[in-house]
């Protein structure tokens, strides 16, 4: 399979640090039990027509297997997959560049998709519904549009923010799957395989503390498991058990729910500086020196879905699971 890289502001992590832990078939991917079950008629259904792959849309937090899955689409179809992100592609014609040299059946995997701005989206249109793209030629009056046909191609967009999509883009998705955080038996799983590509001993017990506090992430699993690794390697006998993986976590301070220094600021914060909320998003942005998207997209997910905060008309409030988490009495 060919990867071509279009940005190299891509997400670095995503490329080097999980690299060889990705799994590159259906079969191998571990969790999302409906987004795949879906996908693997949507691409028998596809192949056995011999076409192209309907457009997919991936959405959820960060770090959930949305890039993973679109390689794997593409290596299940047999086509090429090339990547390139939203705030990558400043000009329509860099869009326009990009559609061009598709060939057909490729799939084009951006990331981010919801950070495209609205003179290169509108160039995704045409070329979602029509597999085409008009040229403009000419200046002022003797301006005209010219019409390029495509090869029909895939868009694979993935986005943290469904909710920021335009209508119209987001229209021209045939499949829209919703990402969900893993289960522990999932990251343990994972966790398992990930150490057998990196050829590290690991027990169930080690695995099963270190899926504990992985934030229900396989991109948070896969990077904690190389540092378990190197402390095992260097203080230890090489094996992950689980005394090795609890002092090696509580030494990184990741905590029992898998919450780090930023996910505590957070929190703490709120207990703290407001009285346990409600606290407006850009308050607490401020408070603790966090741009209000990434709270929104990267720390509160987990949060949320563990209890620990809610959301509220009138802000973010610390719940009892919170301070008791804390073991803070309210
Ligand atoms: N590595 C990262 N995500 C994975 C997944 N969902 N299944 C298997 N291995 C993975």
């Amino acid at each position: 399979m060919e990867k071509r890289i279009i940005s190299t502001e891509l997400m670095e992590e995503d490329y080097s640090i999980e690299a060889g832990l990705r799994p590159v078939t259906l079969a191998d991917y571990i969790g999302q039990e409906k987004v795949k079950k879906n996908l693997k008629i949507y691409i028998e259904a596809a192949k056995n027509r011999g076409e192209a792959l309907d457009h997919c849309l991936f959405y959820g937090p960060p770090g959930l297997g949305k890039t993973t899955l679109a390689g794997i689409i593409a290596n299940e179809m047999g086509v090429h997959l090339k990547v390139t992100s939203g705030p990558a592609i400043e000009k329509p014609g860099d869009m326009a560049a990009i559609l061009n040299n598709l060939q057909e059946g490729d799939l084009l995997f951006v990331d981010e998709i919801h950070r495209l701005n609205r003179q290169v989206e509108e160039v995704l249109y045409p070329a979602m519904e029509d597999f085409a793209i008009d040229i403009m030629i000419g200046k002022g009056s003797s301006a005209r549009s010219i019409r390029l046909d495509l090869p029909k191609f895939t868009l694979v967009g993935a986005t943290t923010r469904a909710g920021l999509l335009t209508a119209p883009l987001r229209d021209r998705f045939g499949v829209i799957c919703k990402m969900d955080f893993y289960t522990e038996q999932e990251l343990k799983t994972i966790i398992k395989r990930s150490a057998g590509v990196l050829n590290v001993e690991i027990d169930d017990e080690g695995a099963a503390e270190m899926a504990r506090r992985s934030r229900g992430t396989p991109r948070l699993a896969n990077r904690l498991l190389k540092r378990v690794r190197d402390f095992a390697q260097v203080q230890y006998d090489g094996r992950i058990n689980y005394e090795v993986a609890k002092a090696s976590l509580d030494r990184m301070d990741v905590d029992k729910l898998g919450l780090d220094r930023s996910d505590r600021l957070l929190l703490m914060t709120i207990i703290d500086k407001f009285s346990g909320g409600p606290v407006g998003l850009d308050t607490l942005a401020a408070a603790i020196g966090e741009d209000a998207g990434t709270i929104e997209d990267v720390y509160e997910p987990y949060l949320i879905q563990n209890g620990l905060i809610n959301r509220t008309p009138k802000g973010r409030v610390a719940t009892d699971s919170c301070y008791l988490h804390f073991g803070i009495r309210r």
